[in-house]
C-alpha cells in the first residue's frame, strides 16, 4: 500500500503583533487581553495557529505585558519599546528569529476570529509569490488599508485609510492583516521603510510597494470577512464576542448538545459538554466547565469551574462555582449554590442551599434551605457528609464538621458536634405550645384603626 502523507504547510515562523495602545479601546488592560468568551483574544489567533505547529512563535508585546500574559502559554516574547507602528512591532521580533531562515507569517492579535483554515490558506499560497497578503471584502471597508491591485492581478501596494485619496478611498479589497514573506525579505525591507505618513508610524504594509520596487512577487489571496474582523474600540470588542459566541454555540449543538434558545446561552472558549445534553434558555457558562452526556441544565443557570456527571439535572436557576464536581445523576434545583464541593452519584439539593467546601455521599439528600456554614469569619473550613445522608430543611451544618453515612438531621437543626453513621441528630430548641394562646395574644394586641386621612 503506497501511504500519501499529509499535505504538511512548510516550516514558518509566526510572529503574533500584541502591543500597541489600543488607544480606541479607553482602558488600562492592554488591547489584547480583553477576553473573548472568557480568554484573552491573542490566545484565540495563538489556538488558531497551534495545529500548524510553527517552528516558533513570537508575541510582541508593550514593555511590562509580558508578565501580565503568563496564562499564555508556549510562546517567546520580544518587547517594542514605543509603539511606533506594525512594521516597528515586526521589526522588534528579529532579535528573536536571528536564526530563523524559513518563512515569517504575521498575525495580528487583536484578530481573534481568524481560523487554522485561514492562515493555511496563507502559508500555501507562499508557493507562488515572494509575498503574500491576506486580503478580505467587509461590509464596511472604511476603517482598513486598501488593497491596490494591478492589471496582472498582482497587488501593488496598501494604502491606508488615513492615506486614501478619493479614488483609493473607493476600493472594498483591504488588508486583512496577516502576510508571509520569507525572513531575510521581511527585515530587508523592514529597514528600508519610514515613518511619513498621517500617523508618523512604521506601517508593517508599506514593505508590498517597496517588495514590488525590488521585483518581487506580492498577491493578496481574498479569505473570509467573518474571520478577519479586528477589534478596535469596545463595539468591535462586543461584535466579535457575539460572532465568537455563535460558532461556540453552533460547534456544541454539531457535537450532538440540543439549546433550545441558543442565542441566549454564553459560552467560554473551553466549554464542554457532552452528546445528548439539553442547555436551556439564558444559562452563562464561565471557563473551566465540562459537562457529561444526557445532561440538563435548565434555564438561568450559571455555571464556573464545575464539573457535571452524566445524567444529572441542574437548575432552573443553579449556581455552580469553581470546584463543583458533580457526579452522575446529581440533581440541584433552584437557587442552590454549590461551591468547590464534590458531590457523589445522585445526591439531590433541589431548593435554596448553599453547598460550599464539602464532600456529600452518594444518594444524600439535602433539604431546602440547608446551609454548611464553611467560614467562621477568618478561615474556611469543610464539611464532610456521608452517603444516605438526609439532611433536614434549614438545618445549619457548622463546619469543620462531619456527618456519617446514613444519618438523618432534624429540620431546622444547627449542627456543631459531629453526627456519627445512622444517628439521628436534633440542634434545636424545644418547642413550647400554649392552648388558645392565639386569642389570648391577640386580645393583649388588639389592631389599630388606621387614621382617616
Ligand atoms: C492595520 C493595518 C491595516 C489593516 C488593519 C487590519 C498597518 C499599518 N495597518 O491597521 O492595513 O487593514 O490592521 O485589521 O499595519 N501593534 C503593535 N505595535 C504598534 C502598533 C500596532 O504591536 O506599534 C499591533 C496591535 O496590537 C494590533 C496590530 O498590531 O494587534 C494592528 O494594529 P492596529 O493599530 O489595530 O492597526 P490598524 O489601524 O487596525
Ligand atoms: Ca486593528
Amino acid at each position: 500500500m503506497i501511504m500519501i502523507p499529509a499535505m504538511a504547510t512548510p516550516s514558518f515562523a509566526a510572529v503574533v503583533l500584541a502591543a500597541g495602545q489600543g488607544k480606541r479601546m479607553k482602558s488600562a488592560l492592554p488591547k489584547v487581553l480583553h477576553p473573548i468568551a472568557r480568554i484573552p483574544m491573542i490566545q484565540h489567533v495563538l489556538a488558531a495557529l497551534k495545529p500548524l505547529a510553527p517552528a516558533r512563535a513570537v508575541v510582541v508585546v508593550s514593555p511590562g505585558m509580558a508578565e501580565r500574559m503568563l496564562a499564555v502559554k508556549g510562546v517567546d516574547y520580544a518587547v517594542q519599546r514605543e509603539p511606533r507602528g506594525t512594521g516597528d512591532a515586526v521589526t522588534a521580533a528579529k532579535v528573536a528569529l536571528k536564526n530563523f531562515s524559513g518563512d515569517v507569517l504575521v498575525l495580528y492579535g487583536d484578530t481573534p476570529l481568524i481560523t487554522t483554515g485561514t492562515i493555511k490558506t496563507l502559508l500555501k499560497a507562499r508557493s507562488s509569490a515572494d509575498l503574500v497578503v491576506a486580503g478580505t471584502r467587509p461590509d464596511d471597508p472604511s476603517p482598513y488599508g486598501r488593497l491596490v491591485v494591478g492589471k496582472d492581478g498582482s497587488l501593488e501596494a496598501i494604502v491606508e485609510a488615513r492615506d486614501c485619496d478619493a479614488a483609493q478611498r473607493a476600493i472594498s479589497f483591504v488588508n486583512a492583516g496577516p502576510m508571509v514573506i520569507a525572513a531575510s525579505k521581511l527585515f530587508d525591507l523592514l529597514s528600508a521603510i519610514d515613518r511619513n505618513n498621517a500617523q508618523n508610524e512604521y506601517y508593517l504594509t508599506d514593505i508590498v510597494a517597496l517588495a514590488r520596487q525590488r521585483g518581487m512577487r506580492v498577491r493578496a489571496v481574498e479569505v473570509p470577512a467573518e474571520d478577519m474582523a479586528g477589534v478596535n474600540d469596545r463595539v468591535e470588542l462586543a461584535a466579535i464576542e457575539a460572532a465568537m459566541q455563535r460558532r461556540l454555540r453552533l460547534k456544541l449543538m454539531r457535537e450532538g448538545v440540543t439549546m433550545l434558545a441558543p442565542e441566549t446561552v454564553f459560552l467560554a472558549a473551553d466549554t464542554r459538554i457532552g452528546q445528548d445534553s439539553t442547555i436551556g434558555p439564558n444559562v452563562t457558562f464561565g471557563p473551566g466547565v465540562t459537562v457529561g452526556k444526557n445532561v440538563e441544565i435548565l434555564g438561568f443557570s450559571h455555571l464556573e469551574g464545575a464539573t457535571v456527571g452524566e445524567g444529572a439535572r441542574i437548575g432552573p436557576f443553579a449556581r455552580l462555582r469553581p470546584g463543583a464536581d458533580l457526579g452522575n445523576d446529581v440533581h440541584i434545583g433552584n437557587f442552590v449554590e454549590v461551591k468547590n464541593s464534590r458531590l457523589d452519584a445522585g445526591v439531590k439539593a433541589n431548593h435554596l442551599a448553599y453547598i460550599g467546601d464539602a464532600s456529600v455521599g452518594a444518594r444524600t439528600n439535602v433539604g431546602a434551605g440547608a446551609v454548611t456554614c464553611n467560614y467562621d469569619g477568618v478561615d474556611k473550613h469543610r464539611t464532610e457528609i456521608g452517603a444516605d445522608v438526609f439532611v433536614g430543611t434549614n438545618a445549619s451544618l457548622v463546619a469543620p464538621i462531619k456527618i456519617a453515612d446514613g444519618a438523618i438531621v432534624a429540620a431546622g437543626s444547627t449542627i456543631t458536634d459531629n453526627v456519627p453513621a445512622d444517628a439521628l441528630a436534633l440542634g434545636r430548641a424545644r418547642q413550647v405550645t400554649k392552648p388558645g394562646g392565639a386569642s389570648a395574644w391577640r386580645k393583649k394586641h388588639p389592631k389599630k384603626k388606621l387614621a382617616k386621612r
